[in-house]
């Protein structure tokens, strides 16, 4: 058992949840659990139709996006008895610095649309759940707006490379002075996923909303255009690096062999991902990738994973193939949407809380060492 396995790290009593650090709005949560299907039915009450689209979608056949949750129901767990585990430790440490869960918030654009908050209130709830966060690039706050709401928590940025050299650079320096623990460098987008609802739609970012990391956002520019179309190489990693003062994850790796240069070029860790189905399509799902990269990559890099995790025995599963941690990108808009920040403190506790208990269930007792043999194929 590891040194700060103290109280803090344990998973919270519900009676000690975040309420007091986060303003209670109706979250619509009726069941005493996490009903995730229920949150995102409430979002799509709540929000414009092409809101909700744009969220929920994904790009072509949205065949990735579809099967991501069913890749990880593709494994079962083998539980271990007579361990003597009745508690968890959930903490955990992701680039040097400590969270209280290894379930994160991935970077998901727009947030203004969820909620007048936006992406404060999502801030605030990862503060106060101790989980990490990760600030998008098409934020519609600014990344300092982000990180003030820090309070000292550690925060991510992502970057998208901007067609303008100065300005992406400009993003990676403004991102290590705000006090950014790392920066993600999004590779997954070339160009933009074909996402069907977005062009039926003709999705536009709502007037009164802007992409306010950009100093020339006019507030309306379509999102179809408007994220980056400029591609990086693997030169880039060592150079924004550089730029930000930042440790780098480069997020969208789906091969071992590319997990390898990104580590080879200076990345710190390879974040496994999708994109939530909303660029390649159909793509190996983030499951089924893992464990290629994980043995790729071995002890030289940090590996993470997102993309349709839903429950906490999703977590527990992807901590088995050998992720440090996870990430959520939908569940939080809908929580977001639902209840601002304490909707969003609700989906972080309630998986967490999940992860806890499945961890017990399965005579597991700490985050940061879950053997591979503890899941198996599902037959
Ligand atoms: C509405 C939406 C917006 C997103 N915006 C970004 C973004 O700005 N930058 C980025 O790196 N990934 C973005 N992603 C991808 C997420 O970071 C993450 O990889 C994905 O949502 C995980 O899958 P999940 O939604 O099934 O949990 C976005 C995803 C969604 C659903």
């Amino acid at each position: 058992m590891a040194s700060d396995n103290g109280p803090d790290n344990l998973v919270p009593p519900p009676q000690a949840r975040a309420e007091a650090e986060v303003t209670p709005e109706d979250p619509g949560q009726v069941a005493p659990f996490l009903d995730l299907a229920h949150l995102e039915a409430r979002a799509r009450d709540l929000l414009p139709p092409d809101v909700y689209d744009y969220y929920a979608g994904g790009s072509d056949t949205e065949t990735t996006m579809r099967e991501a949750p069913e890749a990880w129901r593709s494994y079962r767990l083998r539980p271990r008895v007579l361990r003597g585990v009745t508690q968890a430790q959930l903490g955990t440490e992701l680039l040097g610095s400590h969270v209280r869960t290894p379930i994160g918030v991935a970077p998901w654009a727009y947030q203004g649309m969820a909620h007048p908050d936006g992406e404060l209130a999502t801030a605030r709830a990862a503060v106060a759940t101790g989980a990490l966060m990760t600030a998008s690039t098409s934020a519609t706050h600014t990344l300092e707006e982000i990180a003030a709401e820090a309070d000292g928590a550690p925060q991510w940025f992502q970057l998208y490379r901007q067609h303008s050299d100065a300005h992406t650079k400009d993003l990676a320096r403004r991102a290590g002075d705000a006090g950014y623990r790392a920066l993600v460098m999004t590779v997954d987008v070339p160009l933009l996923g074909r996402r069907h609802r977005d062009m039926t739609n003709a999705f536009a970012l709502p007037a009164g909303l802007r992409m306010a990391n950009h100093p020339d956002a006019d507030g309306r520019r379509p999102a179809l255009t408007e994220l980056a179309t400029a591609t990086w190489t693997f030169d880039d990693i060592a150079r924004f690096g550089e730029v930000s003062g930042l440790p780098v994850v480069v997020k969208g790796v789906l091969r071992g062999d590319d997990a390898v240069r990104c580590v080879q070029a200076g990345a710190s860790a390879v974040w496994v991902s999708t994109h939530g189905g909303r660029q390649a399509d159909p793509a190996v799902s983030s499951t089924h990738a893992l464990p290629e990269i994980v043995d790729a990559v071995g002890d030289d890099a940090e590996v993470y994973a997102d993309g349709g995790i839903r429950t906490g025995a999703d977590v527990l599963t992807a901590l088995a193939l050998g992720a440090r941690a996870v990430f959520l990108g939908r569940p939080i808009a809908w929580g977001l949407a639902g209840g601002g920040a304490a909707g969003v403190a609700q989906v972080l506790e309630g998986l967490t809380e999940e992860l806890a208990h499945t961890m017990v269930l399965c005579g597991l007792d700490d985050v940061r060492s879950v053997p591979r043999d503890s899941i198996t194929a599902a037959r």
